[in-house]
């Protein structure tokens, strides 16, 4: 079969990289892809704004399977689109992926069916916003209702930076997203993403997996996008999984189902695991990144019958088989992230990373110059990534292969996994 993959980061280099291992696959395109997704796949310029022209590309290169990466695609209802115009897709429509498009949807949900999260209440106007907070007082979490490219959630350590976080959101700093904000409980524990397949009925859990959000060692410095991730994790017990399935996911796909919108794709949940048990951060509708390279690692099972099985709503017998390996993936970010920084810089010694026993090293944003080199295309730009028996072991092989890489404009946390080794 021909697979279309939607997205340029290091998640679509792993999906790509698994993919391409399918004995289903004949041929895998990528939109708009890297130049490390490039050794796996056909990249292709497509706007993914641009629903016809994705249709008619699967048209044209006879597509029998679209898998969308990004969240801003699902929001915007191309498998709406896609499945409208007969092209199977793996990923939720549009009214099911309010559940990431919107933070006010989902904490509704979470109301209705008491499903563990954060108190929270929806504010469209500053003065009761903040006769909220003072209220309840600090810490307290303001987030934007909508999509924000990360920005959008505000942990206020005093009232001072709550009433700021109020003004900038609702004063439109982060524009249409920010025009309703929730204000939420803050909760203490330790975090875990979540991940289940979903065909509108049904859940399979993944593999656990933790993010590293912050820029800098000891988890100090600015929230990102995820500097790194690991798998297995130990914060996500056996017993915190059957109770994030039973108390969270699955209240979900039921409440989806109800509302006629049922949920079909990944299902990524935030948890937060405390004290009285896993509460729920927020929904994602797709894969996490980097979470995403790590699972790939790990699974041993073909990832194309999974997500054709989640398409065709046929999960309920369906299995996965995961390695007992661990995985570390290690995000390479130019210096400035996740601020402003410079395009362009030469990238050199990645034959010699992927080298190292067990080490893959994913792309996420790069581009192949014209005289041949791998040039730093983004904020984050390589997951430098591997297995071993231990986590430990992969960490020591993933710093390995970043030990080999030459790439004087770049950074890394050299701790990604402390959490997983210090148990
Ligand atoms: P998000 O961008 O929604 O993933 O949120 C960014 C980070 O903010 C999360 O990973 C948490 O560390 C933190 N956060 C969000 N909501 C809460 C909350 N209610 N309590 C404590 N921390 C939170
Ligand atoms: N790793 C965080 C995210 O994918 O949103």
């Amino acid at each position: 079969m021909n697979i279309l993959l939607l997205g340029s980061g290091g998640r679509e280099h792993a999906l790509a990289w698994k993919m391409a291992a399918s004995p289903l696959l004949d041929r895998l395109y990528c939109a708009p892809g890297n130049a490390g997704i490039a050794r796996e796949a056909t990249c292709v310029a497509l706007d993914h704004a641009d629903h016809a022209a994705v249709i008619s590309f699967c048209k044209s290169h006879a597509i029998d399977f679209v898998v969308v990466g990004p969240e801003a695609p699902l929001v915007a209802g191309i498998v709406d689109d896609l499945e409208a115009a007969g092209i199977k897709t793996f990923g939720p429509g549009k009214a099911a992926a309010r559940l990431e498009g919107s933070k006010g949807f989902t904490k509704e949900i979470c109301r209705a069916h008491a499903i563990p999260t954060a108190d929270f209440e929806r504010f469209t106007a500053a003065a009761p916003a903040k006769a909220h907070a003072r209220a309840r007082g600090a810490p307290i979490v303001v987030k934007a209702d909508g999509l924000a490219t990360g920005k959008g959630v505000i942990v206020a350590p005093t009232i001072e930076a709550a009433d700021a976080a109020i003004d900038m959101i609702l004063g439109g700093g982060l524009g249409e997203a920010g025009t309703e904000i929730v204000i939420e409980e803050f909760l203490e524990g330790e975090e875990a993403s979540f991940f289940a397949l979903c065909d509108g009925e049904h859940a399979l859990p993944l593999a656990s997996a933790q993010d590293y959000k912050r820029a800098f060692d000891g988890d100090e410095g600015p929230n990102t996008g995820g500097m790194g991730a690991c798998s297995p994790t130990p914060a996500m017990t056996e017993e915190a999984a059957r109770r994030t399935m039973a108390e969270i996911v699955q209240p979900t796909l039921r409440a989806m189902k109800a509302m006629g919108t049922p949920f079909k794709g990944v299902l990524y949940a935030g948890l937060m695991i405390t004290r009285e048990g896993p509460k729920l951060i927020e929904y994602n509708v797709r894969f996490g990144d980097p979470e995403c390279q790590v699972l790939m690692l790990r699974l041993a099972s073909d990832l194309v019958p999974a997500l054709m099985a989640a398409r065709d709503g046929v999960l309920k017998d369906f299995d996965l088989r995961w390695r007992a390996d661990a995985a570390i993936s290690v995000v390479m970010a130019t210096k400035g992230y996740p601020g402003p920084y410079a395009k362009g810089s030469v990238i050199d010694g990645l034959d010699a990373a992927a080298a190292i026993e067990g080490a893959e090293v994913f792309h996420a944003g790069t581009t192949l110059g014209a005289d041949g080199q791998v040039h730093a295309n983004g904020g984050r730009v390589l997951n430098v990534s591997a297995l071993g028996a231990t986590v430990g072991e992969a960490q020591a092989r993933a710093y390995a292969a970043i030990d080999a890489i030459r790439w004087p404009e770049g950074f890394c946390r050299r701790d990604i996994g402390w959490r997983a080794v210090q148990r």
